[in-house]
């Protein structure tokens, strides 16, 4: 008798396993889905109106499966949601390892080890194991070995289902993803969870594949995605020394279908909790086959990242340092904080390294963004030296420069001719995502910087 998955567990209720469960639930009225986390906090915030996540549309989801097939528990009282559940999603973190061996690169995965335990204390009869979070290659393997441990009688398999939605747009990503891959060893697995997402997903955007390759997708997927953002941004640095426009070249560049247009615009930096991890993982995994030339590759793509927040820094500080460089004194206006626009996660936001390098050398910031709290930009850059501004125009008074950090479409509308006077004489608008109306700021009188378009003095 073909599987059929009606109770369904998902352990980690962030920014993956909320909206995602959601989005089952709300597809699929007659599962149970009930998403478990340790945070109570979090737990408690899913189950208020102030849910712990902002994402367009999540709301709506939520409040419409919610308390119907759609719940949120704590750990102790998931125990027993996991015990009558034919499947468990792990979506868990997966954060880089900060200590022992691979340090600095390797995945940590002791946070999906830990679910493995749980699963395995508490599951009846035969559970499907689902791995949501991003994992190393092979991760598969040490998730079967501490399964194996579970009660005689209790049996499972394994299938990797890794996430590829993009934060700010993970509902549209949800309800009509590109693809949906599932790997997996045994085929009636693969089809029970695959016959969940035919409710609303197209047959042919539903991908099977081995475990290992499902593992090793993702991981590349994130490097390409990640590895385009660092190539236009090398090239910006090009554009800005030989006065080619970055945007001109995206454009033609793009216009080969070979390349397509997509994530080819260039920024301070791309940001998150997943690009820089993921390309470290597949570095480390790399390493780890001794796979030298590979992992060099790779690493090139997060050097570039990592340079072109210091190039950005360093521009904004150049044209209002002392002769000894130092920015005491100067108030730098810092527009978004979030890592890209309509979400309110600041996990590896560009605008931690940029304000850090340009805090380290004096300066004084006000800090606006219209989603992250006031706390959340406290805990990353400390109070000293730092305001957080209700507005736009609060951050930009009296300021000596400006740093547009976060693409929020609402930068891109601001009435410059009105603002301009609460800038000091001769402040600089550096544009880190190239969103500005660009004529509107000059007509304003304001000196402009976009990246890889070099300066643009005033009309
Ligand atoms: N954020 C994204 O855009 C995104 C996209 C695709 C894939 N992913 C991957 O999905 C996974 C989850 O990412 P996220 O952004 O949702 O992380 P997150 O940090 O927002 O959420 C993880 C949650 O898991 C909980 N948790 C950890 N260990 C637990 C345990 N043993 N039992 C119960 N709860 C536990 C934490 O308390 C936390 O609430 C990661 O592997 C990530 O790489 C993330």
């Amino acid at each position: 008798m073909a599987l059929s998955l009606r109770k369904i567990a998902c352990i980690g209720a962030g920014y993956v396993g909320g909206p995602t469960m959601a989005v089952i639930a709300d597809r699929c009225p007659d599962i149970d889905v009930t998403v478990l986390d340790l945070n109570a906090e979090r737990i408690a915030a899913w189950n208020s109106e102030d849910l712990p996540v902002y994402e367009p549309g999540l709301a709506e989801v939520v409040s419409r499966a919610r308390g119907r097939n759609l719940r949120f528990v704590g750990q102790a009282e998931g125990a027993a949601y996991v015990a009558a559940a034919d499947a468990v999603f792990i979506s868990v973190n997966t954060p880089t390892k900060t200590e022992g061996e691979g340090a600095g690169k390797a995945s940590d995965l002791r946070y999906v080890e830990s679910c493995a335990r749980f699963i395995a204390a508490h599951a009846t009869g035969h559970t499907i194991v689902i791995e949501k979070s991003t994992m190393p290659v092979r991760a598969a393997d040490c998730v079967k070995s501490i399964l194996a441990t579970a009660r005689p009688g209790v049996t499972f398999d394994i299938l990797s289902n890794p996430e590829f939605l993009a934060e700010g747009t993970a509902i549209r990503d949800l309800e009509q993803p590109d693809r949906v891959l599932i790997g997996g060893e045994r085929p009636e697995s693969i089809a029970a969870l695959a016959e969940i997402y035919r409710r609303w997903v197209p047959a042919e955007r539903i991908l099977s594949t081995g475990l290992w390759s499902a593992e090793l997708s993702k991981l590349v997927a994130n490097a390409f995605l990640a590895q385009r953002v660092s190539s236009i941004n090398s090239i910006s640095a090009l554009c800005e020394v030989t006065g080619a426009d970055v945007e001109e070249v995206a454009a033609v560049v793009g216009a080969d279908s070979r390349i397509g247009p997509k994530f080819l615009r260039a920024s301070v930096g791309f940001g998150g909790s997943c690009f820089q991890k993921d390309l470290l993982s597949l570095i480390y995994i790399s390493e780890s086959y001794g796979l030298t030339e590979v992992a060099a590759y790779w690493q090139q793509v997060v050097d570039l990242n990592q340079w072109q927040k210091r190039r950005f820094a360093d521009l904004i500080a150049a044209p209002i340092a002392d002769g000894a460089g130092s920015l005491r004194g100067r108030r730098i206006a810092i527009l978004g904080f979030a890592f890209k626009k309509d979400t309110n996660d600041v996990r590896e936001t560009p605008a931690i390294d940029v304000c850090r390098r340009l805090l380290a050398r004096g300066a004084t910031l006000a800090v606006h963004d219209y989603r992250v709290t006031p706390e959340s930009v406290r805990s990353e850059l400390g109070a000293l030296g730092v305001e957080v501004a209700a507005t736009p125009e609060a951050a930009l008074a009296g300021a000596d420069g400006v740093a547009v950090l976060t693409e929020w479409s609402a930068y891109a509308t601001l009435d410059w001719a009105r603002l301009a006077g609460r800038l000091k004489v001769g402040a600089v608008i550096h544009d880190g995502r190239n969103i500005l109306d660009a004529a509107a700021v000059r007509r304003a009188g304001l000196t402009l910087r976009s990246i890889g378009r070099g300066a643009q003095p005033n009309a």
